[in-house]
């Protein structure tokens, strides 16, 4: 047993953050309350490959004004993941438009082109492409589907922070991208996100909807006053202090991710199942290590959640397929998503984790099999 707790994740804090944070809160306010935001932001885009950058308060608030950008209406069909967070779909509720379910694929989890294509009608706007814990999906598939069918994707990138699809970033290859920088997120702001996009026109729209509709082309002496109402989903300079420390090291977080998730899998080789994907063209962030044990070891989640816990170990089942949700019609036709997420966990993954802790993570892991 461990006689600390080894947590599923939690953000790597440093000097630099603290430095920022106490900067932000002893001298940012006035004419320099937003400057750590327009800092953040500008690293952002440079770090993702994107034009703009609009932070947020969260990544669901973010799809949201996504959405609202894209022009998404109550009535209009949205496409979306059956295996996802709910975070990712909920924002398609609140315009009271329809979230479409469809299967993911075996390998990387995330949304089946094939699936997309058999889901559009004529009342279809928009796909949502989830990079399901740092696996990237097939984007050259699903923005063909769009192109053919004059569709918008957003990507939510919220898990994929420094994912890589054909050498361009995650969040950067759709119309629209979002972040979520909530903090057990691979960087963090403790609670934030972010949309990303290189389309000027859907960043203006973006920007008015977040800021309760006010539009900067409306005239100067109208001050409170606006045409259509919009929301508030906006991050503070604060938050965006810590923000911009970690994306300074973006590239120092992901690495040590991905040299946690590969002592995962060299570890668990041996067990029959499957582990998170990365195709030939793909660099996953490996946000979360995930196993997908084979239906062979009849694998029994919740006794497992049990016995990881008395050690002191924490980990997380995968999410339940969304269409098994009360406020949700079944679809078990989603039968990949159906099949697999009683078998599948997550393992802890973060910065300052010891390569000792994986291996008792793992030890205790397979000890649990032997039970
Ligand atoms: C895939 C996905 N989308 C959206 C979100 C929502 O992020 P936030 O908590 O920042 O709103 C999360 C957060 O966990 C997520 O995993």
């Amino acid at each position: 047993m461990s006689n600390k707790t080894i947590y599923i994740n939690k953000p790597s804090i440093t000097d630099l953050e603290i430095s920022y944070v106490n900067d932000a809160i002893t001298n940012g306010w006035g004419e320099k309350c937003y400057d750590y935001i327009n800092k953040f932001e500008k690293t952002y885009s440079n770090y993702i490959g994107v034009k703009h950058t609009l932070a947020t308060a969260s990544c669901t608030g973010a799809i949201h004004i996504a959405l609202m950008a894209l022009g998404v209406k109550p009535g209009d069909e949205v496409i979306v993941p059956e295996l996802t967070w709910i975070a990712s779909v909920e924002p398609v509720l609140y315009i009271r438009a329809k979230p479409v379910f469809v299967d993911v694929q075996e390998d990387t989890w995330c949304i089946d082109p094939k699936k997309i294509k058999e889901a559009i009608t004529p009342k279809t706007k928009a796909i949502i492409a989830v990079h399901l814990y740092g696996n990237m999906c097939e984007m050259d598939e699903i923005m063909q589907i769009a192109k053919e069918h004059n569709l918008f994707v957003l990507e939510d990138a919220a898990e994929a922070i420094g994912s890589e699809y054909k050498g361009k970033k995650a969040g950067s290859i759709a119309h629209i991208g979002t972040f979520s920088f909530h903090g057990t997120k691979t960087l963090s702001t403790g609670e934030g996100g972010a949309l990303t996009t290189n389309d000027t026109d859907l960043y203006e729209k973006s920007k008015v909807f977040n800021d309760h509709g006010r539009n900067p082309k409306d005239p100067e002496n109208k001050m409170f006053w606006m045409r259509n109402y919009g929301y508030k989903y906006k991050i503070s300079n604060l938050e965006a202090a810590m923000g911009l420390a970690q994306v300074e090291r973006a590239e120092e977080l992901v690495k040590r991710k991905r040299e946690i998730f590969y002592l995962y899998k060299e570890l668990l080789n041996d067990i029959p199942g499957k582990i998170n994907a990365e195709q030939d063209y793909v660099i996953n962030s490996c946000w979360l290590p995930t196993f997908v044990f084979d239906k062979s070891l009849n694998f029994d989640r919740d006794g497992f959640f049990k016995y990881m816990t008395s050690l002191n170990i924490n980990s997380r089942p995968f999410f339940y397929p969304l269409t098994s949700l009360p406020m949700f019609e079944d679809k078990p036709q989603n039968v990949v998503s159906y099949d697999i997420y009683y078998r599948a966990i997550n393992l802890p993954s973060y910065h300052d984790l010891t390569n000792e802790d994986i291996k008792l993570v793992v030890d205790s892991l397979k000890q649990y099999l032997k039970k």
